[in-house]
């Protein structure tokens, strides 16, 4: 009895690990930071605090750090990474910032719609946007 207990845990958690493979990778990250948007990352300088209360629209780093930053930190799938100027200017230059816009609004490849940001106005993704090509 004990013996069968411990075989259909093992099964259990192979079915689960075996799921978890199937799901591609852009999936499974989107999975996992899909309640991040409530969550309060620790900011570098206190900024993001004041900024996502108030109800108005959020600073670009705001949503950057809370929606984007998970792929676009390290560039995971070839993400463009943040204020990376090799990264960006190629795009830029291929499709310009308007369509840049549009392809974070409708999703992009293995970029998901608004960046997983569903309640990201159209003004919001653009100033993540120009907070990640800051400089460039
Ligand atoms: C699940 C991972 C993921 C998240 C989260 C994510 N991105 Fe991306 N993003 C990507 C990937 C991957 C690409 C590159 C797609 C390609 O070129 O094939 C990309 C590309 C882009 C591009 C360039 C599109 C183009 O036309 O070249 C923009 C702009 C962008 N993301 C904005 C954002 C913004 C803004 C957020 C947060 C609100 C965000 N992304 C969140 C994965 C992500």
């Amino acid at each position: 009895m004990r013996v069968k207990t411990c075989l259909g845990v093992a099964a259990l958690a192979l079915v689960a690990v075996v799921h978890a493979q199937e799901m591609s990778e852009a999936e499974a990250i989107a999975e996992r930071i899909k309640p991040v948007g409530s969550l309060h990352m620790a900011g570098e300088d206190g900024q993001q605090a004041a900024a996502s209360g108030g109800g108005g629209a959020r600073s670009g780093e705001t949503v950057y750090n809370n929606a984007c930053v998970a792929c676009h930190g390290a560039g995971v799938l070839n993400a463009p990474k943040l204020q990376v100027a090799a990264d960006w200017q190629p795009r830029i230059d291929e499709r310009g910032m308007d369509m840049l816009l549009q392809n974070a609004i409708n999703g992009y490849n293995a970029m998901p719609p608004k960046g997983t940001c569903g309640d990201c106005s159209d003004d919001e993704i653009q100033a993540a946007i120009d907070y990640m090509v800051k400089g460039i």
